[in-house]
Protein backbone atom coordinates (compact mmCIF):
# COMPACT_ATOMS: atom_id res chain seq x y z
CA UNK A 1 0.00 0.00 0.00
CA UNK A 2 3.17 2.58 1.09
CA UNK A 3 4.59 1.36 -2.34
CA UNK A 4 1.36 2.09 -4.60
CA UNK A 5 0.79 5.35 -2.20
CA UNK A 6 4.64 6.68 -2.92
CA UNK A 7 4.11 5.35 -6.91
CA UNK A 8 1.05 7.70 -7.16
CA UNK A 9 2.98 10.90 -5.60
CA UNK A 10 5.62 10.45 -8.01
CA UNK A 11 3.43 9.81 -10.92
CA UNK A 12 1.05 12.77 -9.90
CA UNK A 13 4.24 14.82 -9.85
CA UNK A 14 5.95 14.11 -13.06
CA UNK A 15 2.10 14.35 -14.86
CA UNK A 16 1.49 17.58 -13.36
CA UNK A 17 -1.68 16.03 -12.44
CA UNK A 18 -4.44 17.20 -10.05
CA UNK A 19 -6.23 14.61 -7.80
CA UNK A 20 -10.12 15.18 -6.94
CA UNK A 21 -11.94 12.85 -4.82
CA UNK A 22 -15.62 12.89 -3.59
CA UNK A 23 -16.35 12.33 -0.28
CA UNK A 24 -18.05 8.65 -1.16
CA UNK A 25 -14.75 7.39 -2.17
CA UNK A 26 -12.54 5.16 -0.15
CA UNK A 27 -11.25 6.40 2.50
CA UNK A 28 -7.54 5.97 0.87
CA UNK A 29 -8.34 7.55 -2.11
CA UNK A 30 -9.49 10.65 0.05
CA UNK A 31 -6.59 10.46 1.58
CA UNK A 32 -4.15 10.80 -1.34
CA UNK A 33 -6.35 13.36 -3.32
CA UNK A 34 -5.38 16.73 -3.35
CA UNK A 35 -9.05 17.92 -2.64
CA UNK A 36 -11.85 16.10 -1.19
CA UNK A 37 -15.43 17.48 -1.50
CA UNK A 38 -18.78 17.63 -2.60
CA UNK A 39 -20.26 17.63 -6.33
CA UNK A 40 -19.93 21.49 -6.53
CA UNK A 41 -16.83 21.67 -4.97
CA UNK A 42 -15.04 19.57 -7.26
CA UNK A 43 -16.68 21.38 -10.31
CA UNK A 44 -15.54 24.63 -9.01
CA UNK A 45 -12.01 23.12 -8.50
CA UNK A 46 -11.85 21.73 -11.63
CA UNK A 47 -12.65 25.16 -13.14
CA UNK A 48 -9.79 26.89 -12.13
CA UNK A 49 -7.07 24.23 -11.64
CA UNK A 50 -4.22 24.91 -14.08
CA UNK A 51 -2.88 21.31 -14.32
CA UNK A 52 -2.37 19.77 -17.10
CA UNK A 53 -4.18 15.90 -15.80
CA UNK A 54 -7.44 15.69 -13.66
CA UNK A 55 -7.86 12.63 -12.15
CA UNK A 56 -11.63 12.35 -10.97
CA UNK A 57 -11.76 10.11 -8.32
CA UNK A 58 -15.77 9.93 -8.12
CA UNK A 59 -18.65 8.86 -10.93
CA UNK A 60 -18.76 9.57 -14.72
CA UNK A 61 -20.83 12.36 -14.58
CA UNK A 62 -18.32 14.22 -12.57
CA UNK A 63 -15.50 13.58 -14.21
CA UNK A 64 -17.49 14.22 -17.96
CA UNK A 65 -18.04 17.90 -16.11
CA UNK A 66 -14.59 18.30 -15.44
CA UNK A 67 -13.75 17.71 -19.37
CA UNK A 68 -16.78 20.11 -20.05
CA UNK A 69 -15.06 22.62 -18.08
CA UNK A 70 -11.45 22.04 -19.15
CA UNK A 71 -11.55 20.72 -22.90
CA UNK A 72 -8.00 20.98 -23.51
CA UNK A 73 -6.91 19.09 -20.27
CA UNK A 74 -6.62 15.00 -20.26
CA UNK A 75 -9.45 13.89 -17.69
CA UNK A 76 -9.03 10.66 -16.23
CA UNK A 77 -11.33 8.41 -14.49
CA UNK A 78 -9.51 5.58 -12.23
CA UNK A 79 -12.83 3.12 -13.29
CA UNK A 80 -14.89 4.13 -16.56
CA UNK A 81 -17.70 2.13 -15.11
CA UNK A 82 -18.44 4.12 -11.86
CA UNK A 83 -21.76 4.97 -13.70
CA UNK A 84 -24.58 6.58 -11.13
CA UNK A 85 -28.18 5.08 -11.50
CA UNK A 86 -29.46 9.01 -10.77
CA UNK A 87 -28.08 10.14 -13.72
CA UNK A 88 -28.91 6.19 -15.61
CA UNK A 89 -32.85 7.35 -14.75
CA UNK A 90 -32.82 10.22 -16.83
CA UNK A 91 -31.90 9.44 -20.51
CA UNK A 92 -31.17 12.44 -22.90
CA UNK A 93 -33.48 11.49 -25.48
CA UNK A 94 -36.38 11.10 -22.87
CA UNK A 95 -35.59 14.03 -20.79
CA UNK A 96 -35.55 16.10 -24.20
CA UNK A 97 -38.99 15.10 -24.87
CA UNK A 98 -40.09 16.34 -22.01
CA UNK A 99 -38.38 19.45 -22.11
CA UNK A 100 -39.68 20.00 -25.73
CA UNK A 101 -43.55 18.83 -24.12
CA UNK A 102 -43.23 22.36 -21.99
CA UNK A 103 -41.24 24.88 -23.79
CA UNK A 104 -42.35 27.54 -21.55
CA UNK A 105 -40.24 25.96 -18.43
CA UNK A 106 -36.88 26.87 -17.20
CA UNK A 107 -35.29 24.06 -16.68
CA UNK A 108 -32.81 22.99 -14.28
CA UNK A 109 -30.43 19.43 -14.01
CA UNK A 110 -29.02 18.43 -11.26
CA UNK A 111 -25.28 17.85 -11.61
CA UNK A 112 -25.69 13.96 -11.80
CA UNK A 113 -26.63 13.50 -15.09
CA UNK A 114 -24.89 13.06 -18.56
CA UNK A 115 -23.52 15.70 -20.76
CA UNK A 116 -26.92 15.15 -22.90
CA UNK A 117 -29.02 16.32 -20.31
CA UNK A 118 -26.97 18.75 -19.72
CA UNK A 119 -26.99 20.23 -23.29
CA UNK A 120 -30.88 20.73 -23.08
CA UNK A 121 -31.12 22.21 -19.72
CA UNK A 122 -30.88 26.29 -18.40
CA UNK A 123 -29.13 25.59 -15.41
CA UNK A 124 -27.46 23.11 -13.73
CA UNK A 125 -27.58 22.73 -9.47
CA UNK A 126 -25.72 20.69 -6.74
CA UNK A 127 -27.46 19.96 -3.36
CA UNK A 128 -25.52 22.42 -2.06
CA UNK A 129 -26.78 25.51 -4.39
CA UNK A 130 -30.17 23.71 -5.36
CA UNK A 131 -32.34 26.15 -3.07
CA UNK A 132 -29.62 29.67 -3.68
CA UNK A 133 -30.46 28.94 -7.51
CA UNK A 134 -34.09 28.07 -7.39
CA UNK A 135 -34.91 31.32 -4.96
CA UNK A 136 -32.63 33.07 -7.62
CA UNK A 137 -35.26 32.67 -10.60
CA UNK A 138 -38.33 34.87 -10.29
CA UNK A 139 -41.41 33.98 -8.27
CA UNK A 140 -43.96 33.18 -11.16
CA UNK A 141 -41.18 31.21 -13.31
CA UNK A 142 -42.26 27.97 -14.35
CA UNK A 143 -39.60 25.65 -13.72
CA UNK A 144 -38.70 21.65 -14.86
CA UNK A 145 -36.64 20.14 -12.40
CA UNK A 146 -35.26 16.71 -12.97
CA UNK A 147 -34.08 14.39 -12.30
CA UNK A 148 -34.08 13.37 -9.02
CA UNK A 149 -37.65 13.56 -7.29
CA UNK A 150 -36.70 13.35 -3.73
CA UNK A 151 -33.98 16.29 -4.12
CA UNK A 152 -36.74 18.40 -5.99
CA UNK A 153 -39.81 17.61 -3.74
CA UNK A 154 -37.64 18.52 -0.98
CA UNK A 155 -36.73 21.63 -2.79
CA UNK A 156 -40.09 22.70 -3.74
CA UNK A 157 -41.18 22.57 0.31
CA UNK A 158 -38.56 25.06 1.32
CA UNK A 159 -39.20 27.61 -1.35
CA UNK A 160 -43.08 26.97 -1.72
CA UNK A 161 -42.41 26.12 -5.64
CA UNK A 162 -44.45 23.92 -7.83
CA UNK A 163 -41.81 22.47 -9.81
CA UNK A 164 -42.42 20.27 -12.54
CA UNK A 165 -40.69 16.93 -11.55
CA UNK A 166 -38.62 14.18 -13.39
CA UNK A 167 -39.20 10.73 -11.31
CA UNK A 168 -35.74 9.83 -10.97
CA UNK A 169 -33.56 8.53 -7.76
CA UNK A 170 -30.58 7.31 -6.51
CA UNK A 171 -30.42 3.44 -5.37
CA UNK A 172 -28.73 4.31 -2.38
CA UNK A 173 -30.31 7.44 -0.91
CA UNK A 174 -33.93 5.31 -1.61
CA UNK A 175 -32.29 2.71 0.42
CA UNK A 176 -32.36 4.03 3.72
CA UNK A 177 -34.94 2.27 6.54
CA UNK A 178 -36.94 4.35 8.64
CA UNK A 179 -38.13 1.91 11.28
CA UNK A 180 -34.54 0.99 11.48
CA UNK A 181 -33.74 4.75 12.16
CA UNK A 182 -36.41 5.00 14.72
CA UNK A 183 -35.07 2.04 16.06
CA UNK A 184 -31.69 3.51 16.93
CA UNK A 185 -32.68 6.80 17.97
CA UNK A 186 -34.36 4.68 20.53
CA UNK A 187 -30.74 3.18 21.88
CA UNK A 188 -29.17 6.31 20.89
CA UNK A 189 -31.60 9.43 21.92
CA UNK A 190 -29.53 12.00 21.72
CA UNK A 191 -28.17 11.69 18.57
CA UNK A 192 -29.28 13.68 15.64
CA UNK A 193 -30.15 12.52 12.32
CA UNK A 194 -28.30 13.99 9.23
CA UNK A 195 -29.91 13.33 5.91
CA UNK A 196 -29.21 13.79 2.32
CA UNK A 197 -31.93 15.59 -0.01
CA UNK A 198 -31.98 12.78 -2.33
CA UNK A 199 -33.54 10.24 0.67
CA UNK A 200 -37.25 9.70 0.42
CA UNK A 201 -39.81 12.60 2.05
CA UNK A 202 -40.66 9.85 4.47
CA UNK A 203 -36.73 9.49 5.91
CA UNK A 204 -36.54 13.71 5.42
CA UNK A 205 -39.37 14.04 8.12
CA UNK A 206 -37.65 12.48 11.23
CA UNK A 207 -34.08 13.77 10.38
CA UNK A 208 -33.15 17.00 12.64
CA UNK A 209 -30.94 18.36 9.68
CA UNK A 210 -30.97 18.18 5.86
CA UNK A 211 -28.22 18.77 3.44
CA UNK A 212 -25.69 18.49 1.10
CA UNK A 213 -22.97 15.97 2.16
CA UNK A 214 -20.44 19.12 2.56
CA UNK A 215 -23.35 20.67 5.04
CA UNK A 216 -23.66 17.31 6.67
CA UNK A 217 -19.92 17.37 7.38
CA UNK A 218 -19.83 21.04 8.87
CA UNK A 219 -23.22 20.88 10.64
CA UNK A 220 -21.27 17.52 12.60
CA UNK A 221 -18.34 19.97 12.95
CA UNK A 222 -20.57 22.94 14.50
CA UNK A 223 -22.83 20.92 16.64
CA UNK A 224 -23.12 21.00 20.04
CA UNK A 225 -24.06 17.31 20.03
CA UNK A 226 -21.82 14.08 19.89
CA UNK A 227 -23.79 11.64 18.47
CA UNK A 228 -25.03 10.94 14.71
CA UNK A 229 -27.00 9.11 12.71
CA UNK A 230 -25.85 9.54 9.14
CA UNK A 231 -28.08 9.12 6.17
CA UNK A 232 -26.25 9.39 3.35
CA UNK A 233 -22.92 7.42 1.38
CA UNK A 234 -20.89 5.97 4.08
CA UNK A 235 -17.99 7.40 2.80
CA UNK A 236 -18.54 10.77 3.93
CA UNK A 237 -17.98 9.05 7.73
CA UNK A 238 -14.21 9.02 7.23
CA UNK A 239 -14.22 12.67 6.66
CA UNK A 240 -16.41 13.34 10.00
CA UNK A 241 -14.60 11.20 12.32
CA UNK A 242 -11.26 13.14 10.80
CA UNK A 243 -13.07 16.16 11.52
CA UNK A 244 -14.29 15.07 15.02
CA UNK A 245 -12.42 12.30 16.81
CA UNK A 246 -13.88 12.54 19.73
CA UNK A 247 -18.43 12.04 18.04
CA UNK A 248 -19.78 8.77 17.36
CA UNK A 249 -21.11 8.43 13.88
CA UNK A 250 -23.46 5.88 12.87
CA UNK A 251 -24.32 5.21 9.12
CA UNK A 252 -28.13 4.65 8.96
CA UNK A 253 -29.02 1.12 8.28
CA UNK A 254 -30.26 0.06 4.66
CA UNK A 255 -33.66 -2.07 4.41
CA UNK A 256 -32.02 -5.00 3.38
CA UNK A 257 -29.64 -5.86 6.13
CA UNK A 258 -27.94 -8.47 3.91
CA UNK A 259 -26.14 -5.82 1.57
CA UNK A 260 -23.74 -2.67 2.26
CA UNK A 261 -26.34 -1.01 0.49
CA UNK A 262 -25.44 2.37 1.92
CA UNK A 263 -22.39 2.51 -0.24
CA UNK A 264 -22.52 3.26 -4.14
CA UNK A 265 -21.71 0.59 -5.71
CA UNK A 266 -20.39 2.80 -8.34
CA UNK A 267 -18.21 4.87 -6.21
CA UNK A 268 -16.28 2.16 -4.71
CA UNK A 269 -15.09 0.99 -8.40
CA UNK A 270 -12.49 3.27 -7.72
CA UNK A 271 -9.49 1.68 -6.30
CA UNK A 272 -6.17 3.39 -5.42
CA UNK A 273 -4.50 0.51 -7.58
CA UNK A 274 -7.05 1.74 -10.69
CA UNK A 275 -5.68 5.05 -9.42
CA UNK A 276 -2.20 4.12 -9.59
CA UNK A 277 -2.65 2.34 -13.44
CA UNK A 278 -5.13 5.15 -14.69
CA UNK A 279 -2.23 7.75 -13.88
CA UNK A 280 0.33 5.86 -15.02
CA UNK A 281 -1.28 4.98 -18.75
CA UNK A 282 -3.60 7.56 -18.76
CA UNK A 283 -6.39 5.83 -19.75
CA UNK A 284 -9.69 5.57 -19.27
CA UNK A 285 -9.87 8.93 -20.50
CA UNK A 286 -13.59 10.82 -20.40
CA UNK A 287 -14.71 12.87 -23.41
CA UNK A 288 -17.17 14.14 -24.58
CA UNK A 289 -18.54 14.81 -28.20
CA UNK A 290 -17.44 18.37 -28.91
CA UNK A 291 -21.26 19.90 -30.10
CA UNK A 292 -22.67 18.39 -27.19
CA UNK A 293 -20.04 20.20 -24.71
CA UNK A 294 -20.31 23.10 -26.52
CA UNK A 295 -24.12 23.30 -25.40
CA UNK A 296 -23.40 21.75 -21.81
CA UNK A 297 -20.81 23.99 -20.34
CA UNK A 298 -23.55 27.07 -20.83
CA UNK A 299 -25.63 25.55 -17.75
CA UNK A 300 -22.97 24.79 -15.98
CA UNK A 301 -21.07 27.85 -15.86
CA UNK A 302 -24.28 30.10 -14.88
CA UNK A 303 -24.12 27.55 -11.73
CA UNK A 304 -20.30 28.14 -11.50
CA UNK A 305 -21.57 32.25 -11.18
CA UNK A 306 -24.32 31.87 -9.32
CA UNK A 307 -22.51 30.15 -6.36
CA UNK A 308 -19.38 32.47 -6.33
P1 LIG B 1 -23.35 16.13 -3.13
O1 LIG B 1 -21.92 15.86 -3.36
O2 LIG B 1 -23.79 17.36 -3.85
O3 LIG B 1 -23.72 16.16 -1.70
O4 LIG B 1 -24.17 14.93 -3.84
C1 LIG B 1 -24.16 13.66 -3.40
C2 LIG B 1 -24.17 12.66 -4.50
O5 LIG B 1 -25.07 11.91 -4.66
C3 LIG B 1 -23.05 12.58 -5.38
O6 LIG B 1 -23.19 11.50 -6.16
FE1 LIG C 1 -25.24 8.35 -8.15
FE2 LIG C 1 -26.36 7.76 -5.84
FE3 LIG C 1 -23.93 6.82 -6.36
FE4 LIG C 1 -24.32 9.47 -5.92
S1 LIG C 1 -24.60 7.82 -4.45
S2 LIG C 1 -23.11 8.52 -7.54
S3 LIG C 1 -26.36 9.76 -6.81
S4 LIG C 1 -25.81 6.31 -7.48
Amino acid sequence: MNKLITAINELKKEKKALILAHYYQRSELQDIADFVGDSLALAQWASKTDADVIVMCGVHFMAETAKILNPSKTVLIPDMDAGCSLADSCPADKFEEFVNAHPDHTVISYVNTSAGVKAVTDIVVTSTNAKQIVDSLPKDEKIIFGPDYNLGNYINSITGRNMLLWNGACHVHEQFSVEKILALKKIYPNAIVLAHPECKNTLLSISDFVGSTSALLKYAQTSDCNQFIVATESGILHQMQKACPEKTFIPAPPNDSTCACNECNFMRLNTLEKLYLCLKNETPEVLVDEKIAVKAVKPIVRMLDISE
